[in-house]
């Protein structure tokens, strides 16, 4: 997780504790063995997995002339390097404040504010603030309202996305499994005029072009982490809302890290919360999710070819490098069968002097046949029913 935000792993330990001690949780030797340690290595932070009292960590700071986090601040900064959207930003900020507020054991603390983050990662000496639970509830208040405001305007985005009649299709997955690396590749070649629409509303969602030339809209997620601190699900489940409306999901997994089974399973947990456990019923394949087995340029043969054969005839596993590109094309396919599985070919008759509805149905449909006689273009196009509809629609106001 540290690495996560890139930060320079110098070491990692387990340490047994018979016994926490309550004023600096590690035992007197056990404290001492790190100070040698951290003062040897030049380490500036330490992470401790485990959830650390204010008194705690000030002491161990004290004592270890570093500063000190533990994991709920960790995933924190985690949330806070990676918010791309306002509201992601506000609800992390949000988060960090409660957690601040619970940890003010006395009416004064320091809260340091610096480089855009939460403080968490900042030294003593930098620049500090005074602020007492007053300040922070009023700030949490304000928050709530910005929040509050945002929500209303997502609503209405999400409308105006369902007016745009493109598909959603939303990637999700553990942290670091490669998910915006992909949504990146994925969405390298659309960048155009038409796609600011979306960038602007929101830039966890572009537009994603299908083989057949058929227009989907992709949806970046936040990354899930297993055994959140309480306080922290509420905020991760709002920025999770999006996967519930999406018409397709697809999990990408990091098939190179060794706790990649754990992974999944932590994910789908969180996925059957959000009330969409159907997706991971091996019975409902028509609904399930699609899952990518990421980072496979980092496995070696053997394990490569026993994943391939495993998977061979699963058509809703694809195995992938987001970073070479290595089985895009066949996820893209798979999207695509998966996004038209269900729609029926029609047969439809347009004169050649519409240009603008032919162009229309080349858009929003799959042209599987086409022939020209001297006024009319007589296709075999597939088509959605809400696009079906929609064209019915056009063809009577002409
Ligand atoms: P969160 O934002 O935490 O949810 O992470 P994410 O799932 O969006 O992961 P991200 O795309 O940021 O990738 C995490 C790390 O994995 C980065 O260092 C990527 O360069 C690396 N990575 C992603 N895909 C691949 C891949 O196919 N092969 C290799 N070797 N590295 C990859």
């Amino acid at each position: 997780m540290a690495r996560a935000i890139d930060l320079d792993v110098v070491k990692a330990e387990i340490v047994r504790l018979t016994r926490p001690t309550p004023s600096t949780l590690f035992g007197k030797g056990t404290a001492a063995t790190l100070a040698e340690l951290i003062a040897e290595e030049k380490i500036g932070l330490v992470v401790v997995d485990a959830a650390l009292s204010p008194v705690q960590q000030r002491n161990l700071e004290r004592r270890w002339n570093a500063k000190v986090i533990d994991r709920t601040g960790l995933i924190l900064e985690i949330f806070g390097a990676r918010a791309r959207t306002y509201e992601g930003r506000l609800q992390v900020e949000l988060a960090a404040l409660s957690y601040q507020r619970s940890r003010l054991v006395r009416s004064w603390t320091h809260l340091e504010r610096q480089r855009g983050g939460f403080g968490f990662l900042g030294g003593p000496g930098e620049s500090q603030l005074e602020i007492d639970r007053r300040l922070i509830g009023e700030r949490i208040a304000k928050l709530r309202r910005e929040l509050d405001d945002v929500k209303r305007t997502r609503a209405l985005h999400r409308e105006a996305r369902r007016r745009v009649p493109y598909p959603v299709v939303a990637l999700v997955g553990y942290t670091n499994a490669g998910k915006s690396t992909l949504f990146n590749r994925l969405t390298r070649a659309a960048v155009g005029a038409e796609d600011m629409l979306f960038a602007t509303l929101d830039p966890t969602m572009r537009r994603l072009d299908l083989p057949s030339g058929r227009k989907a809209i992709l949806s970046d997620t936040v990354g899930f982490i297993s055994d959140l601190p309480t306080h922290l699900v509420a905020a991760f489940r709002a920025t999770l809302e999006e996967v519930t409306e999406a018409d397709l999901v697809v999990h990408v997994r990091d098939a190179h890290h060794p706790d990649s089974e754990a992974q999944r399973t932590d994910v789908l947990a969180v996925l059957a919360d959000l009330g969409l456990g159907a997706l991971s019923d091996p019975e409902s394949a028509e609904d399930g999710l699609i899952e990518v087995l990421n980072k496979i340029d980092l496995l070696d043969e053997d394990t490569r070819a026993h994943l391939e054969n495993r998977t061979q005839r699963n058509e809703e596993v694809v195995l992938l490098s987001a970073v070479t590109g290595d089985g895009c094309d066949r996820l893209l396919q798979t999207v695509q069968r998966r996004l038209d599985s269900g729609i029926a070919a029609v047969r439809l008759d347009v004169p050649l002097s519409d240009g603008k509805t032919l162009a229309w149905v080349y858009e929003h449909g799959e042209v599987v046949a086409r022939r020209d006689d001297d006024r009319a273009a007589h296709l075999s196009v597939r088509l959605s029913e809400a696009d079906l509809g929609r064209l019915r629609h056009r063809q009577r106001l002409h």
